[in-house]
């Protein structure tokens, strides 16, 4: 049988006007690149997280490491292993970037016995950001549960330091013992921040405990929220999240004003390798920041 391929006519294509939207992935950026970096100081926040405070060695590179409030990096100890964590620090900060770590499990113990002068690696930064710009002019209201403050350090830096951009800034931050609250030396600081209001709130409370307590939602009694006019970002575990994105909702805020960030464990950080994925969603590249709304059309997401 003689069969007759055509000829490939490029004018048959279909009219493609610009580069394909892949679901506003981040931009790829240094992503396979390891930076050799020290660690220049370390605060231990409590006994079981460290603020790691890393300087990359070259200082082209250090220069030209830049992020944006919500994204993460790769942290390698070499010999052991490569986490993802989140960027916890000012944006504007070229000397370091802040990195609060939990020590859970096996890379992270051994980061924990991690000295100043230790020579680590940093990959990135990789993922989706909050939308700092797109919330000019509103009120933000930070929602952190837990180790959740730590990504959320980096919003209020920039908040902080573009305060004439944004409207009220409300904080609410809740743990469930005393012993839990990461970073409350930092909290007369952000008091002073003009027009900031922060509010926190412990589960288990022991003798000591002089403020209030509950379950970070009674702090929503506390505050008025304008729901025309307010963004939200919501980092903690995933159960806080939906019940603080539920009541948020309730009261009028859409859905695509509400940010959360996700968590998975990853292997490359950059849609290579599979470990991610919510369904056809890489939450190394489509996140792991995502609005509220996605998430709920996320199968298994949270
Ligand atoms: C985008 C992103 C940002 C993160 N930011 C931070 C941060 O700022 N600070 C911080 O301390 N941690 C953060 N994490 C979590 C951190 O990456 C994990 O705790 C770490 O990878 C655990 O590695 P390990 O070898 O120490 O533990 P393993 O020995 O691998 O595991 C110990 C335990 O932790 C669980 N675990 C491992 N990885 C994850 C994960 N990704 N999500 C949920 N549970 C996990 C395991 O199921 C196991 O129960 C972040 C994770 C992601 C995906
Ligand atoms: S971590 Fe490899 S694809 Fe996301």
């Amino acid at each position: 049988m003689n069969i007759k391929i055509p000829e490939y006519d490029i004018n048959l294509e279909p009219f493609m006007t610009g580069p394909p939207d892949f679901n506003n992935k981040s931009v790829l950026m240094q992503t396979e690149k390891g930076f050799k970096s020290e660690v220049i100081n370390i605060v231990k926040l409590t006994a079981q997280e460290k603020l790691f405070q890393i300087r990359i060695l070259d200082s082209c590179e250090r220069e030209k490491f830049t992020f944006l409030p919500g994204q993460f990096v790769m942290l390698e100890l070499p010999g052991c292993g490569e986490v993802p964590i989140s960027i916890s620090s000012s944006s504007s900060n070229r000397e370091f970037i802040g990195l609060c770590i939990r020590k859970a499990g096996k890379v992270t113990g051994m980061i924990d016995r991690l000295g100043p002068g230790a020579i680590v690696g940093i990959r990135g930064p990789f993922g989706t950001h909050f939308p700092m710009q797109r919330m000019k002019g509103r009120n933000v209201l930070l929602i952190a549960g837990g180790l959740g403050i730590a990504p959320l350090r980096s919003p209020i830096y920039w908040v902080n330091e573009h305060r004439s951009e944004y409207n009220d800034i409300t904080i609410l931050y809740g743990t469930r013992e005393p012993g839990q609250i990461l970073f409350d030396y930092q909290f007369e600081e952000w008091q002073k921040i003009y027009n900031l209001k922060l509010l926190t709130i412990i589960q288990e409370p022991d003798d000591n405990w002089k403020g209030r307590v509950g379950l970070i939602t009674d702090l929503f009694k506390e505050i008025r929220i304008d729901p025309d006019n307010t963004f939200a970002i919501v980092c903690g575990p995933p159960v806080m999240f939906k019940f603080v994105c539920a009541y948020l909702g309730n009261i009028g805020i859409p859905r695509q004003r509400m940010f959360v960030s996700l968590e998975r464990r990853m292997h490359c950080g950059m849609g290579k390798c599979c470990r991610c994925n919510v369904g056809s969603t890489f939450t190394c590249l489509d996140g792991p920041v995502f609005d509220y709304w996605t998430v709920m059309n996320l199968k298994e997401a949270i």
